[in-house]
C-alpha cells in the first residue's frame, strides 16, 4: 500500500494519518503495542477507483489534489471529522479547524476546503455514514 506517507516522524504535519479504530491518527509515533488489537484503515480501505468515497470524488471534482503527498491524510482527516459528526455541514471555518494537522505546502487549502464541504453536503444528503 503507496497510500500512507511518510515524512516529519514527529506528528507535526499529518500525511501519515491513518484510521485507528475509526478515529484519525499520525501514525508515525504509534508504537505497535498501543495498536495490538486495534482496527487500522488507511487511504486503500475506504474506496477504489470503482467505487470512490464521497470525499474523495469530491477531491476530484474540486480540484483539490496538487502533488497529491497531503491527500490521503487530509481525507482520513475529514473522514474522521465527518464521522465523528454525523449528518453535519460544517461551516469552512469548522473544516479548516478539523484539517488543521494535516499540513499542504501546494493548494493554498481554498480547494481543499472546497471538497470537504462537497463531500460533508453530499453525505448529509443521502444519509449515509460512509
Ligand atoms: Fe501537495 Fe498537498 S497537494 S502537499
Amino acid at each position: 500500500m503507496m497510500g500512507t506517507k511518510e515524512n516529519c516522524l514527529e506528528a507535526e504535519c499529518g500525511v501519515c494519518t491513518v484510521l485507528l479504530d475509526g478515529r484519525a491518527v499520525n501514525s508515525c509515533i504509534l508504537l505497535a503495542g498501543q495498536i495490538d488489537g486495534c482496527s487500522i484503515t488507511t487511504i486503500e480501505g475506504i474506496g477504489d477507483p470503482e467505487n470512490l468515497h464521497p470525499l474523495q470524488e469530491a477531491f476530484i471534482e474540486c480540484g483539490a489534489v496538487q502533488c497529491g503527498y497531503c491527500i490521503p491524510g487530509m481525507i482520513l482527516t475529514a473522514k474522521s471529522f465527518l464521522d465523528e459528526n454525523p449528518g453535519c455541514r460544517p461551516s469552512r471555518d469548522e473544516i479548516r479547524e478539523a484539517i488543521a494537522g494535516t499540513l499542504c505546502r501546494c493548494t493554498g487549502y481554498r480547494k481543499i476546503v472546497d471538497a470537504v464541504a462537497t463531500a460533508a453536503d453530499r453525505i448529509a444528503l443521502s444519509g449515509e455514514k460512509q
